[in-house]
């Protein structure tokens, strides 16, 4: 695998977008990569920026842990320029990648973030910027939403992480971040129709957030991931888990394409109106 580094565009960026929940472990830093990797199948270029500063996971994700020179605060910092921080995907140009530092992260305001990862995304030329936030409360959603202007919340399919993502779209509300959406991840179908985890329709009356997507609950992903491979290169997706970031990534480029597209029509409907 090559990871290059990027060449100069110019151009304007539309969508910062934050990843982030209310707990951690949710799979936040699964869905930006995925999502990441089906946006840039779409066309767009999509540049991603891991924010999670006490606990880097995007570069394994990725696949891309042995190439990287400088992270995000190199770049803040002045230490790298835009064409050395960001790593092009192998498996997609159209896809560029800036770590998170691996021990730990140099003071620097909001603004000085924004402006380093804005004249990041205008060099790559990117559609949309996604930055991976961590899961623990610290500062960091402080010192990152204010390039943001759009916010996924990613959360599983349990009441309790519906409505921490609901507390989490107030706290994105009072940083500035309006547009917001909802990611259902680890779906279980079986367990819904068995009557043991809630509905689509009574997790969506929880909450206000618009879900954009759900994602289920996929051992060939996971065990995909642990080799730094992503849902696109699942050889089977029997799970539909390619197919639903696939589906998501359309939804968030505008497309109306009908929830859960991946089950068959018997089981889609069961699930919709259960
Ligand atoms: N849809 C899924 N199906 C199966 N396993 C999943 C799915 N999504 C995420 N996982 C697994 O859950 C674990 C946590 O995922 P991930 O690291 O993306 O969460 P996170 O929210 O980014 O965590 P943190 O808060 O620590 O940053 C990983 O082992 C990942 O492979
Ligand atoms: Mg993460």
């Amino acid at each position: 695998m090559h990871y290059g580094v990027s060449a100069a565009h110019g151009g304007k960026t539309q969508s910062y977008c934050l990843v982030t929940s209310c707990k951690g472990g949710v799979g936040k830093s699964t869905a930006t990569a995925n999502l990441a990797m089906s946006l840039a199948t779409l066309g767009k270029r999509v540049l991603v920026v891991d924010c999670d500063f006490s606990n880097r996971s995007l570069d394994l994700i990725f696949g891309c842990e042995d190439k990287v020179l400088f992270d995000v605060c190199d770049l803040v910092m002045g230490r790298a320029t835009p064409a050395q921080a960001i790593l092009i995907d192998p498996r997609n140009a159209a896809l560029g990648f800036i770590p998170a530092p691996l021990i730990k992260r140099d003071s620097f305001t909001p603004e000085e973030f924004s402006d380093a990862v804005i004249k990041a995304a205008e060099h790559f030329c990117a559609d949309i910027v996604m930055i991976d936030t961590p899961g623990t409360s610290d500062d960091t959603l402080t010192l990152v939403a204010n390039v943001a202007n759009c916010a996924l919340i990613v959360a599983s399919h349990q009441p309790t992480s519906v409505r921490g993502a609901e507390k989490t779209g107030y706290v994105l509300e009072e940083l500035g971040v309006k547009q917001q959406f909802l990611l259902i991840n680890r779906y279980d179908s079986d367990e819904v129709l068995a009557g043991n985890r809630p509905g689509l329709n009574e997790l969506i009356d929880k909450t206000h957030i618009p879900l954009i997507g759900v994602i289920p609950e996929s051992r060939r992903l996971e065990l995909a991931q642990e080799k730094g491979r992503l849902a696109s290169e699942l050889r089977r997706d029997k799970e539909g888990a390619r197919a639903a970031f696939d589906e998501t990534a359309r939804r968030l480029c505008n497309e109306r394409v009908p929830l859960m597209s991946y089950v068959s029509e018997k089981k889609r409907r069961k699930l919709l109106y259960t």
